[in-house]
């Protein structure tokens, strides 16, 4: 959700009006993904970098902004089906309005459409240092209970079986699925610390759109170009089958015919002159 100081400023008006006017187009983007029965959407709403970061007067108009958006569309919410969740450091954030937070998830806990996801007090590399410390935890509580050190469990196997799906279970996302399509608004070519474990191998649009310009419609664009493309986690992907390979022009003949293109030609040395500064005494 970027671009809402730049949207300020393009009209010269104070910061916190644009984040006013972005709390709009969250209300807009969330009823359409609930038309369209998107099954989760997760809107970065607050970093950990902007808790510390921006100034105190800003955190605190942004805190009383989600209380009063949580409190003014729990009703929009439960008519459009949305269920309300969080993740991030959210116990660091000042309790009135972690009790808000909760009142509003337990008020759409019983909704079966789309999951709105606030990431809050969010960082994805904290997120990751929660995981860590977790497993570390369950680790010692384990050799606690059995009478032997963690030496001894991990001897026993418990390195081993850590794997990529144990970090997974115990990021905050554990219980979701990871996400297909990351939109970036505001033309920003970066991540920005969001989610850097679950989108490995998410599709990205960055789309130039100041976050209080963009609204259902530019969502569904987003969803339409992402549509549009292939994804290969990796691999082949579809379009690119066995037959295709085994159709390929022999490897060795297209190396021999394209071998003077990919090999540099040798350049002709340059003539050593002494260069006049490094032999200058
Ligand atoms: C980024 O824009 C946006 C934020 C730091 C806050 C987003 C929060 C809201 C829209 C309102 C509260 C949340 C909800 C869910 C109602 P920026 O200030 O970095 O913009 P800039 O890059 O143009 O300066």
């Amino acid at each position: 959700m970027d671009g809402n100081g730049r949207w300020a400023g393009k009209r010269s008006l104070r910061r916190f009006l644009g984040h006013q006017q972005g709390a709009e187009s969250v209300q807009y983007v969330v009823e359409t993904a609930s038309r369209i029965n998107l099954p989760w959407l997760t809107l970065y709403a607050f970093s950990l970098e902007n808790n510390l970061r921006r100034p105190k007067s800003e955190v605190s108009f942004l805190m009383k902004l989600l209380k009063s958006y949580l409190v003014g569309n729990v009703k929009r919410m439960n008519d459009n089906n949305v269920r309300m969740a969080y993740i991030g450091r959210t116990h660091d954030l000042p309790q009135e309005v972690q009790d808000t937070m909760q009142w509003a998830m337990e008020s759409t806990a019983r909704n079966t459409g789309t999951t709105l996801t606030l990431a809050l007090n969010y960082g994805a590399r904290s997120e990751i240092v929660d995981a860590v410390r977790s497993i570390l935890t369950d680790l010692t509580t384990e050799a606690h209970t059995r009478g032997c050190s963690v030496d001894d469990l991990l001897g026993a196997g418990a390195l081993e079986a850590l794997d990529e799906s144990t970090i997974s279970r115990k990021l905050y996302t554990a219980h979701m699925p990871d996400p297909d399509l990351v939109i970036r608004t505001s033309g920003e070519q970066r991540i920005s610390n969001f989610l850097l474990w679950q989108i490995a191998y998410s599709e990205i649009y960055v789309t130039d759109r100041l976050w209080p310009d963009f609204n259902g419609l530019h969502l569904l664009e987003a969803i339409a170009a992402y549509q549009r493309r292939e994804r290969r986690f990796g691999g082949l992907g579809e379009t690119f089958t066995d037959e295709d390979l085994n159709n390929l022009e022999p490897a060795e003949q297209v190396a021999a015919e394209i071998k003077d293109h990919l090999i540099p030609k040798q350049e002709a040395k340059p003539e050593t002159k002494s260069d006049p500064v490094l032999t200058r005494r």
